[in-house]
């Protein structure tokens, strides 16, 4: 009989730190996070003025390369990715496959999973020109399977990509285009979502990128790993707690309701948390936070929305949580998902797109841990060890002795 503590003691020595708060599965030069100060770089340039300055693409471009784009070097690359933007044409016949009232990110796990099966001339990762391809098809043709996963469900034709307009105006034209209608993309709210990729795009280990740079370290191909990665993405205390914070304040749905939610997530025999608020790594406000807060401010004032009841409801909520004891003492703020739902809404999207949209945006980000990880000549396959705290070692008792 095995002697379980004795297995621990042949084994060696390793920790046991449950959800990884203390452990770092890797090195990396991406993205840099200070979680007190409230603080995200990426390679080095602080999130605002890169929401405020850049491109989603020319930020594609610094988080792949590691350096900001020349005039020349940004054209050559929009122009190679807008000319990646197309689907085979029997993907189509394969959304068909779907339920209509499919879940879009369960769209979204499948058919990006597929494209292994119809670009697999790009899957060698031993070959740089290959994984280079796959990831200018995945940076190009995600904003078309994400449309289509929208233009599924909503029961409308798909609309091709128009490849002489930015990222996000073509992205916008694509969901919400309608045959024989005229749709002007309008620039404010495609600069908007612009910003919202920008925002989404990289942010260093979290849930699904570890799962991506797993999946990745056993040598399983691009596509496949993203597919990983929104899979991890969909959960509510990660990618779906945007759409799960847009709920909880159409709940809430009044500004006097509000006392009564701060108390039942102060409430611990209560599950109910404040959706949007408190972080992992944050202890501090959310850097995406403040900048998702203005461009939501933007859109509303577009779109002349500025009484938008939800506004106000997320406004006064975050008002008092902050002069909260409770959340003041255990350092929650609000979070990139507090005012992403709002902003999102407001544009127009089903609540059930808002976590397509974070897994469009952050398919660079994962995509550039990937590159990292299967160039870096340290790397192993991932393979975290456990406890074991089960019966020790017995005999197999036959179903008529049992
Ligand atoms: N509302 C009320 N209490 C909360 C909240 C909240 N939103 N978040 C954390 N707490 C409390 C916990 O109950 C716990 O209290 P305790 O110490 O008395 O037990 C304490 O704060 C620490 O919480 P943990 O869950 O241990 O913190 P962790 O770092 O594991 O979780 C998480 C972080 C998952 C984001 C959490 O704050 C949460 O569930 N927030 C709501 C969901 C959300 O907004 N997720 C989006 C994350 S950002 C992103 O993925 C883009």
């Amino acid at each position: 009989v095995i002697d379980v503590k004795s297995l621990h003691a042949q084994t060696g020595m390793f920790t046991l730190d449950p959800g990884f708060t203390s452990t770092a599965s890797c090195e990396s030069q991406i993205t840099y996070i200070d979680g007190d100060e409230g603080t995200l770089l990426y390679r080095g340039y602080p999130i605002d003025q890169l929401a405020d300055n850049s491109s989603f693409l020319e930020v594609c471009y610094l988080l792949l390369h590691g350096e900001l784009p020349t005039e020349t070097e940004l054209k050559d690359y929009t122009t190679t990715i807008t000319h990646h933007t197309m689907l085979h044409t029997q993907f189509d016949r394969f959304f068909e496959g779907y339920r209509r009232d499919a879940h879009p990110m369960a769209v979204m796990v499948g058919t990006v999973g597929a494209l292994s099966a119809f670009y697999h001339d790009s899957t060698d990762i031993d070959d740089p020109m290959q994984r280079m391809i796959a990831t200018h098809r995945l940076i190009a043709k995600m904003p078309t399977i994400a449309a289509r996963a929208h233009k599924y469900s909503v029961g409308q034709p798909f609309v091709s990509p128009r490849n002489d307009l930015s990222y996000s105006e073509n992205f916008l034209r694509m969901c919400f285009a309608v045959p024989a209608e005229d749709y002007e993309v309008n620039p404010v709210l495609a600069r908007a979502m612009d910003k919202i990729f920008i925002l989404h795009a990289d942010h260093e280990q979290n849930a699904s990128t570890s799962t991506v740079r797993l999946a990745g370290s056993s040598g399983a191909n691009p596509f496949a790993c993203i597919a990983a990665g929104i899979a991890c993405l969909w959960g509510p205390s990660h990618g779906g707690a945007n759409e799960a914070a847009l709920n909880m304040l159409r709940e809430i749905g009044s500004v006097d309701k509000i006392p009564e939610y701060v108390k039942r997530a102060k409430d611990k025999s209560d599950p109910f948390r404040l959706m949007g608020f408190g972080h992992r790594v944050y202890k501090n406000y959310d850097p995406r936070a403040k900048v998702m807060q203005k461009t939501c401010h933007e859109v509303l004032d577009e779109l002349d929305k500025r009484d938008e009841p939800l506004l106000q409801v997320a406004m006064e909520l975050e008002r008092i949580a902050l002069e909260d004891e409770y959340f003041v003492e255990k350092k929650l703020y609000p979070n990139i998902d507090f005012y992403s739902g709002i902003t999102l809404n407001a544009l127009g999207f089903p609540t059930e797109m808002y976590t397509v949209l974070f897994a469009l945006a952050r398919t660079v980000g994962w995509i550039a841990q990937w590159e990292e990880m299967t160039t870096d000549p340290t790397q192993r396959i991932g393979r975290p060890r456990q406890i074991y705290t089960g019966a020790a070692q017995r005999d197999y008792v036959p179903l008529d002795k049992r």
